[in-house]
């Protein structure tokens, strides 16, 4: 029987950082807000392309496997926020790493591109199919963002993290997933202007809009999360007390709370870094995976619980049984290029264009 074993992981964050003060200088916001309702401190701002990041957690999880990049036969790369459709972003990874045998998908199922990779690349790896394959999950969401819109401005950051997963015989890896979509309710996270189906004609469609249902995120992404969780538990017929670390999608810290509550899990177990980075849509599990192996969160033989969910409404949960290696085979020096500016600087721009539309439409 084959497995698929997570052999390296990296992550990739932007120097700058932008606070909940500095949000306070262009918009109606207070940090006291911000903090608690989401439990979000500072996000990171992306200075460069979304591949420079993808490309240097990339290096990083390769180096931590040890693995030559042309022994990688597949790249799977879960964002919504690439650097172009045309060519892949994927296939702008793979020449860069120089992964010349590898084929190169990208994925976009939102915040849960991450987790739906690491599952559709597991079971290519445990049918035979793939070998050795780069899973990536990560965005530049600011690129994106519509600084007028307050409500959904302060939740998101900019990052991406990597992990490299190889066949194995031994039962290790990722052994239970299930995800799923509520897409009746596919409207309540919307970005317009982003896609073909928008007049290009139009006199707005330069202008990003997110239509944001806070509310009915925040109870479906508590109950389709928990009901993942219960339900991969059942699979490995484990409960609560089997586990020894929940590394969860991070969009929230009440959203993290409610779902502990309700799977029955101790707060204490639950990796949280949603207060220094913000919610980075597809980036926020393998960034976490990532820190919590440094921060030595992870055991060896640990069985690991993840949750997610996102626009969609997609959502999912798998339990990772980790292996006996929890540190990197070797480092590299892959760096993104130098930042000169600070968060507010790199932004200025773009938040001058959306105050103005603002203020000329209402
Ligand atoms: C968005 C979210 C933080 C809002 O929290 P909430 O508790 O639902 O918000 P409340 O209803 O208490 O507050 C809304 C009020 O705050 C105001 N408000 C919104 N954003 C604000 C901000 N940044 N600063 C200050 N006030 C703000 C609204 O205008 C509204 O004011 P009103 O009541 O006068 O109309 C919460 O619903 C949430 O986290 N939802 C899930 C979102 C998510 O994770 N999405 C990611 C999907 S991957």
């Amino acid at each position: 029987m084959l497995y698929a074993e997570i052999t390296g992981w990296g992550k990739c964050l932007p120097p700058a950082v932008l606070s909940n003060a500095d949000l306070t200088t262009f918009m109606d916001t207070t940090d006291e807000w911000i903090t608690s309702r989401t439990g979000i401190e500072e996000r990171r701002i992306c200075h460069c392309n979304f591949s420079d990041m993808a490309i240097v957690s990339a290096r990083r999880a390769l180096a931590a496997a040890n693995l030559d990049p042309a022994e990688l036969d597949l790249i799977l790369l879960g964002s919504l926020t690439m650097d172009s459709l045309c060519p892949n972003t994927a296939s702008i990874i793979q020449d860069a790493i120089g992964a010349k045998n590898a084929a190169s998908i990208d994925i976009n199922s939102a915040c849960t591109g991450f987790l739906y990779g690491l599952h559709i690349g597991t079971n290519l790896i445990r049918t035979g199919a793939h070998k050795k394959i780069l899973v990536l999950g990560g965005e530049f969401i600011s690129h994106y963002m519509n600084w007028a819109q307050r409500d959904v401005a302060v939740l998101f950051g900019d990052a991406c993290g990597a992990v490299v997963i190889e066949a194995t015989e031994e039962r290790i890896g990722l052994l239970a997933a299930k995800i799923g979509c509520e897409a009746d309710a596919k409207y309540a996270i919307q970005i317009t202007n982003l896609g073909s189906a928008y007049s290009r004609l139009s006199e707005e469609f330069l202008y990003i809009n997110w239509n944001f249902e806070g509310q009915e995120v925040f109870k479906r992404a508590v109950k389709c999360m928990a009901r993942a969780c219960e339900d991969v538990l059942h699979q490995l017929d484990l409960t609560t007390a089997d586990i020894d670390l929940v590394v969860p999608h991070q969009a929230n810290k009440r959203i993290l709370d409610a779902l502990a509550r309700r799977v029955g899990i101790e707060e204490d177990k639950v990796f949280i870094n949603v207060h220094k980075y913000g919610n980075t849509s597809a980036g926020t599990i393998p960034v976490a995976l990532t820190e919590a192996l440094e921060e030595g969160r992870v055991k060896p033989g640990d069985y690991i619980l993840s949750a997610t969910f996102g626009a969609g409404l997609s959502w999912g949960a798998c339990i990772i049984k980790w292996g006996d290696r929890v540190t990197p085979l070797a480092t590299t020096d892959a760096e993104l290029p130098p930042c000169d500016k600070t968060a507010l600087e790199i932004l200025q721009p773009h938040i001058a264009r959306y105050l103005a539309h603002e203020a000329k439409t209402g």
